[in-house]
C-alpha cells in the first residue's frame, strides 16, 4: 500500500505511534469488569453475539441502541440474573476483577451483592418505611453492617435524596413520588456495598427533574463505583456516560455491538454511518 511521506515522517508511523499511546493509556486505566465475545439464546433463537465491552474502573457507561437489540439481555447476563430466565443460555465470559463469575465456584448471590441493579420501574417494599427499605437489602443478604443510622442517612444522601426524607424516615416508601422511589431503590442497592451499579434505563418513567436528580446521582456515584446504564435517551448518554456501546439488531439477526468507545467519539465523530444516523435520530 502506498503511504504519504513528508521529510523522513511516514504517515503510517504516525499511525502506529497513536496507536501504541492509546493502547498505553487503556493499560493504564484499571479494569473493573470485562464481557468477552457473549452471545445469548433464548430457547434456540440467538438474540446477542460477540458482545466484548470493557467497563474502566469509576467510570459511567451507557449501552444505547433500538428497542429489542438485546441492551436489558446483556447488563443481565452482567450479574448473572440472565440464568434465571427459563430456557436462557450463555456462551463467553464475564470479568468481574479479572475472574469469570460464571465459574462454577463462584456464588451467584455474592455476584449479585458486588454488581448491583436498579431496574426501568422503581421497586421499593411499598409498605415498609423508607429506612426499612434501605436496609432490606442487607437483612436480605445476611451482611453485617454495624450503625444503621449511619448507613441510612450516607446512602440515602449519595442517591440525592436525604434532604427530602431525613425528617420521615418511618414513613411508608409507597408514599414517595416516583422519582423519590427510585432513588430510594438506588440507597437500599448501595447499602450492601456494591463495586458495580447496572442501570436498565432507570429513569424512563421518570418526570424531567428527577431524571436530572438521578443522573446527578450517577455522576457523583461514578466517583467511588462503575456504573452501567441503559438509555434510549440521547443527551442522558451525553451528560452521564464516559463511555457508549451502541447495539443494533437487524433483519432478525442477533444483537452486536456496532461502535464503542468514549462517548465524545461515539456522538461527536463516529466511525460507522449507523452509529452516526442513530444518534442523530435518524431511525429507533
Ligand atoms: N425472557 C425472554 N424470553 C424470550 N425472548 C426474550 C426474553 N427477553 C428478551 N427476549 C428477546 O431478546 C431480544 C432482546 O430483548 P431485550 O429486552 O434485551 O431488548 P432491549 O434492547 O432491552 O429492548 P428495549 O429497548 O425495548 O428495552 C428481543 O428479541 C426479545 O424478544
Ligand atoms: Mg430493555
Amino acid at each position: 500500500m502506498a503511504t504519504a511521506e513528508y521529510d523522513d515522517v511516514r504517515i503510517d508511523d504516525v499511525q502506529e505511534l497513536e496507536r501504541e499511546i492509546a493502547s498505553q493509556r487503556d493499560a493504564n486505566v484499571p479494569i473493573e469488569m470485562e464481557t468477552r465475545d457473549i452471545s445469548v439464546w433464548f430457547a434456540k433463537r440467538k438474540v446477542l453475539e460477540g458482545v466484548s465491552i470493557a467497563f474502566p474502573k469509576q467510570s459511567v457507561t451507557a449501552l444505547i441502541g433500538p428497542s429489542g437489540c438485546g441492551k436489558s439481555t446483556f447488563i443481565r447476563t452482567l450479574n448473572r440474573l440472565h440464568e434465571l430466565i427459563p430456557g436462557a443460555a450463555l456462551a463467553g465470559e464475564v470479568l468481574y476483577e479479572g475472574s469469570d463469575i460464571y465459574a462454577p465456584e463462584v456464588d451467584p448471590v455474592h455476584i449479585r451483592l458486588k454488581i448491583g441493579m436498579v431496574f426501568q420501574k422503581p421497586n421499593p417494599f411499598p409498605s415498609m418505611t423508607i429506612r426499612g427499605n434501605v436496609l432490606s437489602g442487607l437483612k436480605l443478604s445476611g451482611m453485617k453492617r454495624s450503625n444503621h443510622d449511619d448507613i441510612v442517612e450516607q446512602t440515602l444522601t449519595s442517591a440525592g435524596l436525604w434532604n427530602e426524607v431525613k425528617d420521615r424516615l418511618n414513613a411508608a416508601a409507597g408514599d414517595l413520588s416516583g422519582g423519590q422511589q427510585q432513588r430510594l431503590v438506588i440507597a437500599r442497592a448501595l447499602a450492601v456495598n456494591p463495586h458495580v451499579l447496572l442501570m436498565d434505563e432507570p429513569c424512563s418513567a421518570l418526570d424531567p427533574g428527577s431524571t436530572l436528580k438521578i443522573e446527578e446521582t450517577i455522576r457523583e456515584l461514578s466517583k467511588e463505583i462503575t456504573i452501567i446504564i441503559v438509555t434510549h435517551n440521547m443527551q442522558q448518554a451525553v451528560r452521564v456516560a464516559d463511555n457508549t456501546a451502541f447495539f443494533l439488531a437487524t433483519d432478525g439477526n442477533p444483537g452486536h455491538v456496532v461502535e464503542q468507545g468514549p462517548t465524545t467519539e461515539i456522538f461527536g465523530n463516529p466511525r460507522d454511518q449507523r452509529t452516526l444516523d442513530y444518534v442523530n435520530g435518524r431511525f429507533g
